[in-house]
């Protein structure tokens, strides 16, 4: 037989399997979660302890939905208190040499640190070939508040003596309350005209008032990383089943890179990644991709991706140096004129007579 266990949900008592997350109770009980963001649902987008965008309060504290079990005498309120300060998961704040998507070409090519870069714990894709699958899944780990990152963040600039701050994934962007305030706070920090607040996303929930509100709060470079052109190739890059979802994450990605090129081109430097590798994506698809980016505009940053062996997807053979110059003329032949790839031996730049 079952065990029961008996909770208190918003001040109404019931019985429910024990054993079952508190997500699922809520479920069970007739609550709406959603793996998009929506006003009406608690957001539950990487259900592995990462992004904290599901906490909901347990006992009087803060608890993650997603991972806290059932057991008799719960007490939840999925509505937190007003002074509850959002957490993440969040590690790194070491300098980086090669940066992200959204990092200005002409930087990757310079010798020595050119950001410093955290990383956001969580994501909602489930990409098989994942690069940074070990934080990215990470559901134990020091949990901080927006103003003890932007702190972290803060030292390690000076100490690395960069100008660019960076925060990329698992998903930067699953915990917006938390990454607008990170933002603000990083902003207050650092009020001098040379800071750079750089944000890599999958553009996934990236939508356009989200952007608005990123950019007040301060962040002035952002790289969406597009996982395709083709629905299938999309879903077979993120690993993600649900068609719906998927088509809508996909939509909201290349809607905000049309957002930010026509909203914020003068005052936020997009750069957009794509990714190759045969096995995942065709050389015609990413001309497609190409194709849509030049339209949107010609100067658009593109750095492609060279997938590699990694995480679930050890049989990928990372693609050869000649594939990727090969990717490189078809980008550009394209109209693109800052087309970058990564291969094993550092980026091929834009082509000279394009600049
Ligand atoms: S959905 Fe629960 S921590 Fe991300």
């Amino acid at each position: 037989m079952l065990n029961k266990a008996s909770i208190e949900l918003d001040g109404v008592s019931f019985k429910v399997q024990a054993g079952i997350t508190v997500k699922r109770a809520l479920e069970l009980r007739g609550y709406k979660v959603s793996k998009y963001p929506d006003p009406a649902s608690l957001f539950t987008p990487c259900e592995t302890g990462g992004c904290w965008s599901c906490a909901v309060e347990v006992d009087g504290q803060p608890q993650r939905a997603c991972l806290t079990i059932v057991r008799d005498g719960l007490s939840i309120k999925t509505v937190l208190p007003d002074d509850y300060v959002p957490r993440r998961i969040v590690t790194g704040f070491r300098g980086h040499q090669v940066g992200g998507v959204g990092t200005p070409w002409w930087l990757k090519s310079a010798s020595g640190y050119i950001e410093t870069a955290c990383f956001a714990a969580g994501c909602n894709f489930r990409c098989p070939q994942c690069q940074n699958w070990d934080i990215t899944y990470q559901s134990q780990g020091k949990l901080l508040s927006p103003r003890e990152a932007a702190e972290r963040m803060t030292e390690a600039r000076y100490k690395f003596r960069v100008d660019r701050m960076a925060i990329s994934g698992g998903e930067s962007t699953l915990n917006r309350a938390w990454l607008l305030e990170y933002a603000r706070e990083l902003n207050k920090l650092n009020s001098d005209a040379n800071a750079r607040i750089h944000v890599d996303t999958n553009g996934s929930i990236l939508t356009k008032d989200y952007i608005d509100e990123l950019v007040e709060a301060g962040v002035t470079d952002v790289g969406p990383d597009l996982k395709g052109f083709n629905l299938e190739s999309f879903m077979r890059i993120t690993g993600m089943e649900d068609r719906d979802l998927a088509e809508r994450y996909q939509r909201t990605a290349w809607e905000a890179v049309r957002y930010l090129i026509e909203e914020y081109k003068d005052r936020v430097f997009t750069g957009v990644g794509i990714p190759y590798n045969r096995d995942l994506i065709s050389v015609q698809e990413v001309e497609m991709m190409g194709e849509k980016l030049s339209k949107i505009d010609p100067e658009l940053q593109v750095c492609v991706l060279d997938y590699r062996p990694e995480f679930k997807k050890q049989d990928l053979v990372r693609p050869s140096y000649d594939e990727m110059v090969e990717i490189h003329t078809v980008l550009s032949g394209k109209g693109l004129k800052t087309v970058v790839c990564q291969t094993k031996y550092g980026h091929i730049g834009p082509r000279p007579d394009m600049a």
